[in-house]
């Protein structure tokens, strides 16, 4: 079948897509999750949703396709956008806060510090900290015109049957793919237990920060930074008869960074100015002055 037109609008600006902005999702996470501790499935939190959520489901499931996945690699993963060091691309990530709400809407800095600090606090290693600080820095596609649908929201493998374990499941009914003989079986074109490296995953925040600083943190620190979105693998545990036995360990420091991200106190406000030089220190014990984004 052939890829569906992109929306119009679509990668106009960085507020493209039906969402108030970045933040939105993330808070749907929170609130997705709070109410599973009640309810065992997603199908309360789906029929609550508000529409302008769903309707970002919906982009995102019909649009992530494989072939959508392939042309996102050659787009970005060449690294040419720019040069610039992990600070300023903090710096940057800012200027995505939604200034007509400043109630509500932290800067993109205030979350990267909070988890950050959250993880410092309960005295984790030097490289998780930093995770933390930058795990988020890939939103930075968005000042690159992508739709937010292809910035943010949960990923999933694609080339491979989608499971009905990610949330808004029925919404890949409209993606080409779920008719596409070649990727809509169990395993697709992948080999059964083939493992989490070698699935090839939807687009998004997550996978091009991994490929911007893959030279430069440890494994545990790059599978924290490319999974943390992969809620149908973490967290609901979906896709097993594609995992390896050595995923298993790879999830679990996944998990571990993910109660930081989803369970980081929100409104506690962060010091930049004060915090600033530990950071910038940190930064440099691991990364050159300037990278390629
Ligand atoms: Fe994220
Ligand atoms: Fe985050």
């Amino acid at each position: 079948m052939q890829q569906p037109p992109l929306p119009s609008g679509a990668g106009a600006q960085h507020r493209a897509g039906p969402l108030d902005n970045l933040d939105q999702w993330d808070d749907e996470l929170r609130s997705r999750y709070l109410a599973r501790r009640t309810s065992p499935r997603f199908r309360d939190y789906e029929q609550t949703a508000k529409p302008q959520v769903r309707e970002f489901y919906r982009l995102n499931h019909r649009y992530q396709t494989y072939d959508f996945v392939q042309a996102k690699h050659r787009q970005f993963l060449s690294l040419d956008r720019a040069t610039m060091g992990i600070w300023e691309a903090i710096e940057l990530l800012n200027t995505l806060v939604d200034d007509s709400d400043p109630d509500i809407d932290l800067p993109q800095i205030e979350h990267l510090l909070q988890t950050a600090e959250a993880i410092r606090a309960d005295g984790k290693p030097d490289w998780f900290i930093l995770t933390g600080l930058i795990h988020d820095l890939g939103k930075i596609l968005c000042l690159w015109g992508e739709p937010q649908w292809a910035v943010v929201g949960d990923t999933f493998p694609v080339g491979c049957a989608f499971s009905d374990r990610i949330v808004f499941h029925e919404f890949f009914e409209e993606n080409p793919d779920r008719h596409d003989v070649r990727y809509n079986s169990p395993c697709g074109m992948y080999a059964p237990h083939c493992g989490l490296e070698r699935l090839t995953m939807s687009w998004g925040h997550d996978e091009y920060l991994y490929h911007v600083v893959r030279d430069h943190l440890p494994p545990p620190a790059l599978a924290m930074i490319r999974y943390h979105s992969c809620y149908p693998i973490h967290h609901e545990g979906a896709y097993a008869h594609l995992l390896a036995p050595e995923d298993a360990s790879t999830l679990q420091w996944v998990k571990e960074f993910n109660r930081y991200d989803l369970y980081t106190k929100r409104e506690e406000r962060m010091d930049v100015e004060q915090l600033q030089p530990f950071y910038r220190e940190l930064i440099a014990k691991y990364f050159p002055h300037r990278i390629r984004w």
